[in-house]
C-alpha cells in the first residue's frame, strides 16, 4: 500500500517550543520543513533536533511575512499542514512597540494564510496563549471564559483567533486548531534542546536556570503580597514536551473541518516560592532571591481547565512540576551559555559571521 506522505510546516521552528515541536513531529514519522527567520532563535538547535530523531528536516530562512516565498515554499515541499509558532512573544515589549507586534504577528499570519489558501493547504495550528483571557474572572480557566487580553501582545493572539473563526466562516474546507498555551518550561530529556533567550530572560524558569548556574547573582520576585497561599503568584507550568505532543494530538484530532479552541494547561497552579524550591531541590544548587515590587500587568493566579484537551484531542500532560525543573536543569548545565553563538549575537555579532556546522539543507 501507498504511504500518504505528511509534510508539516512548522514556522517559528528554530525557536524554544518549535523545536521540541519538530522533534515531536518527527518522532511520529512526519516530515517537517521549517520556516524561521532567527530573529529570536539559533538554528543550532534544528542541527540536534536532527541528531536527536535521527532524521533530517528542510530547514528554510524566511519570514513569514513574506508572501511568494511561502507560497513556494508550500509547493516546492508538499506541505499538506501548518503549525504556526512564528511570532515575537515579549509582553512588556509589545507595550513598547505595539506596531512591530501588530506587523510580525498579525500581518504575518495574514500573509501565511494568504499563501496557505493559494497552495490549498487548509490545515492550520495556531500557537495561541492563555494571555487572551486577561484577568480570571474565574478558576480554572475554561475555553468559554470571557477573554480580554491586557497588553498588545496578547491582542496579536486574540485578533488571530478571531481572523481565523473569520477564515473557517467563509471557507468551510479549513481545519483550524488555536491552541492556548499556559506556561511552558523545561527541555528535551536529552539535554541538547531547550531555552535560549537572547539577553536578561523575561520568564521565571530561564531566569532560575540562570541563577543556579551562576549567570546572575540573584532572581527578582515580583511581589509576594499576594492573595495565595504564600503571597506569590500562581502559574499553570507545562513540560514542553508534552506541550509539544498536544500539536501532534491536534494535528490528528483535526480531521474534519472545523475551529477547535482549546487550552494545554495542566490544571494544576505551582507558586514562584514552590518552583525556586523545586529547582533548588533537583539541582542542589541554591537559587538566591529578594522581594520586589509586583510586576505590572502580572496577575495573581492562572491556570487552565485542560478538560476540553483531554475531550477533543484525547491529550493530557503527564509530566510533573519535579520534571520540568530536572529537564530544564540538564539543559542549563549542558548548555550554561545557550546555543553555541547565542552570546554573539546578544552582543549584536551579524550572525553571518558564525561557523555554520548545520547540517540541515537550506
Ligand atoms: P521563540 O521566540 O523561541 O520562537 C518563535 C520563533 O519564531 C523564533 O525562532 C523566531 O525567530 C521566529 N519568528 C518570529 N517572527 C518571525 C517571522 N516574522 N518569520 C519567521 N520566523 C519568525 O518563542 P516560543 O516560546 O517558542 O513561542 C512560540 C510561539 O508560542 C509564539 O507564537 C508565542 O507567542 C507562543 N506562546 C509562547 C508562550 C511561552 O511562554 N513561551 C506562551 C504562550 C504562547
Ligand atoms: N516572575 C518573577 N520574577 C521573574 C520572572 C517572573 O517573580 O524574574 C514571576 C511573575 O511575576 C509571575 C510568574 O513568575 O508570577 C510567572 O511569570 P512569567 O513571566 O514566567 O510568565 P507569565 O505568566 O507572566 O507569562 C507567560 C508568558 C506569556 C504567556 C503567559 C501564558 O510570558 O507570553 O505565560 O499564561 F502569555
Amino acid at each position: 500500500m501507498r504511504k500518504v506522505s505528511k509534510t508539516i510546516l512548522v514556522t517559528g521552528g528554530a525557536g524554544y517550543i518549535g523545536s521540541h515541536v519538530c522533534i515531536a513531529l518527527l518522532d511520529a514519522g512526519l516530515d517537517v520543513v521549517v520556516v524561521d527567520n532567527l530573529s529570536n532563535s539559533n538554528k543550532a538547535s534544528l542541527e540536534r533536533v536532527q541528531s536527536i530523531c535521527g532524521r533530517s528536516l528542510v530547514f528554510r530562512h524566511a519570514d513569514i511575512r513574506n508572501e511568494e516565498v511561502i507560497y513556494d515554499i508550500l509547493r516546492a515541499c508538499g506541505v499538506t499542514a501548518v503549525i504556526h509558532l512564528a511570532g515575537l512573544k515579549a509582553v512588556g515589549d509589545s507595550n513598547v512597540r505595539p506596531m512591530t507586534y501588530y506587523e510580525n504577528n498579525v500581518l504575518g499570519t495574514m500573509r501565511l494564510v494568504s499563501a496557505m489558501k493559494r497552495a490549498k493547504v487548509k490545515t492550520l495550528v495556531f500557537s495561541s496563549s492563555a494571555t487572551v483571557y486577561g484577568i480570571p474572572r474565574y478558576l480554572p480557566l475554561d475555553e468559554k471564559h470571557p477573554l480580554g487580553p491586557t497588553n498588545p501582545y496578547g491582542r496579536t493572539k486574540l485578533f488571530i483567533e478571531e481572523m481565523l473563526k473569520d477564515l473557517y466562516r467563509s471557507d468551510d474546507d479549513w481545519r483550524i486548531g488555536n491552541l492556548r498555551y499556559f506556561n511552558p518550561v523545561g527541555a528535551h530529556e536529552s539535554g541538547l534542546v531547550g531555552e535560549d533567550p537572547l539577553g536578561v530572560p523575561n520568564n521565571l524558569l530561564p531566569f532560575v536556570a540562570q541563577v543556579a548556574i551562576g549567570r546572575r547573582e540573584k532572581l527578582l520576585i515580583w511581589g509576594n503580597d499576594y492573595d495565595t497561599p504564600d503571597g506569590t503568584g500562581i502559574r499553570d507550568f507545562i513540560h514542553v514536551v508534552d506541550l509539544a505532543s498536544g500539536h501532534l494530538s491536534a494535528l490528528r484530532h483535526l480531521r474534519q473541518p472545523g475551529v477547535l479552541t482549546v487550552n494545554l494547561g495542566t490544571g494544576n497552579g505551582s507558586s514562584v516560592l514552590e518552583v525556586i524550591r523545586t529547582f533548588e531541590a533537583v539541582s542542589g544548587r541554591s537559587v538566591p532571591y529578594e522581594i520586589g515590587a509586583r510586576r505590572a500587568g502580572d496577575v495573581a493566579i492562572c491556570y487552565a481547565d485542560p478538560t476540553l484537551a483531554k475531550q477533543a484531542l484525547c491529550w493530557k500532560s503527564t509530566r510533573s512540576l519535579k520534571q520540568m525543573c530536572a529537564d530544564h536543569w540538564r539543559w542549563q548545565l549542558q548548555n550554561p551559555n545557550g546555543y553555541p553563538g547565542t552570546e554573539l549575537k546578544v552582543r549584536g555579532v551579524v550572525q553571518a559571521c558564525l561557523p555554520s556546522r548545520l547540517s540541515v539543507r537550506s
